[in-house]
């Protein structure tokens, strides 16, 4: 029966039960006017023992249980960030074969973190959150806020940057946004996790510092000010722990430094230790096969950590029913949160404004990082606009592992680019390349043909030949969540563009034609044909309007307003990870598992480049637009700042080309005189300002003691040292237009 339904017919059968002559009483955990905790305590002392053991690990590939008998639903799991994930069988992976369950996909994270804007962030999670309830799951596993700390991250793709305060500041209305419909969103892969090369068996040594300055401040903001239900434990060991049952992360920090009421969901699989997964701080096992990673029975959910084996150890006393009822606690926290809500939520799907928002927020976070001129597009009437490559053509959202999708619809670039263009001029494709030529994963089907018969060499002479005719190049290619390149659980190799595209794209420059380069990738990707080109736009995998978001971008519908999340490096070898200790791990003999040495510190992305004096292909905060944007004006209030006093910025905007166009200002922290190294700049505030042309508009940012503040590991605290500050104002990290220096007394 639907659970909702089974839970309405409980109540009323308590209410008739229950029913005076005066009035009807609802027992506590079923009233919805009661507090949540005493709800919470009611509902405890009614269950068994068996009760509250079945609810804390998974009954099937994506549910756990509730209380049939209590009429407490069960709680239905479900990816990921960035559309709801299809059915799939009760235990098995395979696809339930259901035919309404197609969801809006919307941009990856990455792009959301590349529109710098929390009100678009704000708008992901309200359409995403009511995808997710009208298909009945509670739990949506989802947003990650792992760091870049490496380009060759397979998942950077489902992250949101390199900057702790970046990710943080759009996590926060993300979850809220979920949440508002009643939907728990699960944070996820907490923490330390990035990397997916031997991410089950790779131990992350990180000093305390980089842990909390870098790696923990967006898990932080989602949990306190996101409010976030749930959170999940990451593959990966920390301090010797497996991070779904880690003592340090999940009590000390999570639960008891930041006060998380919430429930810890393990990663699918990631439990892996009988003693550990009853008092490291997991509530929820969910898993991938019988007993961890490995086994594959079938239905053998009681085989679970936190199933028989841990009501084995309650009933001989190996384990206590108090840490039980701590774990049970936060299931029916959730439980009342999500299913049984007080309020009612109904969700949409597939509607209307979803699509629209997917477009909106696709367009906005598309990077323009180098224009002569060239765009947007301008194709003379019965014209030719040639586009090459196979990303132009390929359908994105499925693939990529966990965030694997299936749309209602996927619009393609090409296929909007002759939308745009049709009655205008002609768009003729060209492949020039082979990448990926599968279309379907995890059996949901593109329905794409992407065999190819020609060979490489026959590729680019094609492509060159039809330019020759042609007023304008557009290519568009990149990377392609396949195996390596931007995917769950592979690594990249490189940042060099895969499949001979560099070649390609000199030979296009070769011609002499107008060339727009498109890149499509959700991590960095060198381009050292950045100079022979007359554009560059990087895109990101935009979900089920892609197409049309990149053809508004490029024809000027809609003017680029994104901001690079990460920094694009030259190459690879520039960036902090110089050694195998640091990436991807070493393992010394006789031991069990990798270890992976934090050795950089705090210095990753752009904190690692500017620190350094490191040229890069584009900075950090980096993005161009079809008007000029001007600061002036900036002023700090106070040139001298008490002890524990906020210091005040404020700066001027102004619009200054002819079009209308948004810029992101940047503020930056600079601590120059330190005890420990601190890197030359750290994003401390921004604000995306739209304006039209000639308008401007004053902006105040409020810089906190914390902004100020590094994390000491001696003290275990955030200190704030006197001396001198510079608050850094502008539009990417390496470009400053205000030096603001203050001293802080
Ligand atoms: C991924 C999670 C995902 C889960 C369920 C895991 O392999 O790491 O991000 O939510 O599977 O599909």
């Amino acid at each position: 029966m639907n659970k909702n339904l089974t839970c309405l017919a409980v109540a009323i059968l308590c209410a008739v039960a229950c029913k005076t002559p005066e009035k009807t009483v609802l027992p506590v955990y079923l009233d919805p006017e009661k507090p949540l905790e005493e709800r919470v305590e009611d509902a405890l002392s009614r269950m068994t023992l068996e009760e509250k053991v079945a609810v804390t690990h998974a009954q099937s590939k994506f549910s756990s249980a509730g209380v049939p008998r209590l009429g407490l639903p069960e709680l239905w799991h479900t990816d990921g960030p960035h559309g709801v994930r299809p059915e799939v069988l009760w235990d098995e992976w395979d696809q339930a074969g259901w035919t309404n369950d197609s969801c809006t996909a919307f941009p990856s994270l990455v792009n959301l973190a590349a529109t710098w804007d929390r009100d678009l962030s704000r708008l992901y999670g309200d359409c995403i959150g009511e995808e997710a309830r009208y298909r009945e799951k509670d739990i949506l596993l989802g947003p990650g806020v792992n760091m870049g700390r490496t380009p060759l991250n397979g998942r950077t793709f489902e992250y949101m940057g390199e900057d702790p305060y970046l990710a943080g500041a759009l996590v926060v209305p993300y979850v809220q946004g979920v949440q508002s419909n009643g939907v728990a969103a699960c944070v996820k892969h907490f923490a330390v996790n990035n990397q997916e090369t031997r991410r089950t068996a790779t131990n992350s040594v990180v000093d305390d510092r980089t842990l909390y300055e870098i790696y923990l401040p967006a898990f932080k903001a989602a949990v306190q000010e996101g409010g976030a239900w749930a959170v999940m434990g990451s593959y990966n060991l920390y301090n010797g722990h497996f991070n779904c049952h880690n003592d340090r992360l999940l009590n000390g920090i999570l639960k008891g430094e930041w006060g998380f009421d919430g429930v810890v969901v393990s990663d699918w699989g990631g439990c892996r230790d009988d003693d550990e997964a009853v008092t490291g701080g997991l509530d929820i096992e969910m898993g991938t096969w019988t007993n961890g990673l490995s086994g594959s029975a079938s239905d053998s959910y009681g085989n679970y950590h936190l199933a028989n084996p841990y009501l084995e150890r309650l009933r001989d006393g190996r384990a206590t029913e108090e840490v039980l009822n701590d774990k049970v606690r936060r299931v029916l926290r959730t439980i009342f949160r999500t299913g049984m809500s007080p309020e009612p939520h109904y969700g949409r799907f597939t509607s209307p404004e979803h699509f629209a928002a997917s477009r909106r927020i696709a367009a906005d976070g598309i990077v323009l990082l180098k224009n002569d001129g060239v765009l947007p597009l301008q194709v003379p009437e019965g014209g030719k606009l040639l586009v090459v490559g196979e990303n132009a053509y390929k359908m994105m959202v499925v693939g990529g592992g966990s965030s694997n999708l299936k749309t209602k619809y996927e619009v393609i670039p090409l296929e909007a680019l002759r939308e745009a263009f049709a009655g205008k001029a002609e768009v003729v494709w060209e492949r020039g390349y082979v990448g990926d030529v599968t279309t379907d994963y995890n059996k949901v089907v593109t329905g794409q043909d992407l065999s190819e018969n020609r060979s490489a060499e026959r590729l680019v002479a094609d492509a060159v030949q039809a330019a020759e005719d042609a007023d304008c190049i557009v290519f568009i290619g990149g990377l392609n969540k396949s195996d390596r390149q931007d995917n769950e659980g592979t690594d990249r190799e490189d940042i060099v563009l895969p499949y001979g595209q560099d070649g390609l794209i000199e030979a296009l420059a070769a011609t002499g034609k107008k060339l727009v380069v498109v890149n499509i990738s959700g991590s960095p990707c060198a381009m050292p044909w950045a100079e022979e080109v007359n554009a560059i736009v990087q895109g990101w995998y935009g979900g089920s309007e892609s197409g049309h978001a990149l053809a508004d971008v490029l024809t000027g519908a809609v003017n680029p307003s994104g901001k690079l999340p990460f920094t694009m490096p030259l190459a690879l070898s520039d960036g902090p990870l110089k050694t195998e200790r640091q990436y991807p791990g070493i393992r010394e003999e006789g031991e069990t598992w990798w270890q992976e040495y934090y050795d950089e510190g705090v210095f990753i992305g752009y904190r690692w480049y500017d620190t350094r004096n490191i040229p890069v292909q584009y900075p950090f905060g980096y993005g161009l637009s079809y008007t000029t944007f001007e600061l002036s004006n900036a002023r700090v209030a106070k040139t001298s700042l008490a002890p524990g006093a906020s210091q005040t910025v404020t700066v001027t905007v102004k619009n200054t080309g002819s079009a209308a166009g948004a810029e992101v200002v940047q503020l930056y922290v600079a601590d120059t005189e330190a005890s420990v190294p601190r890197p030359s700049k750290e994003l401390k505030g921004f604000e995306k300002v739209y304006l039209q042309p000639g308008e401007s508009r004053r902006i105040t940012f409020t810089l906190t003691p914390q902004d100020l503040s590094f994390f000491d590991a001696g003290s275990h605290r955030w200190v704030a040292e006197p001396g001198e500050f510079h608050a850094l104002v502008g539009t990417s990290s390496a470009d400053i237009a205000a030096d603001l220096p203050f001293t802080l007394k």
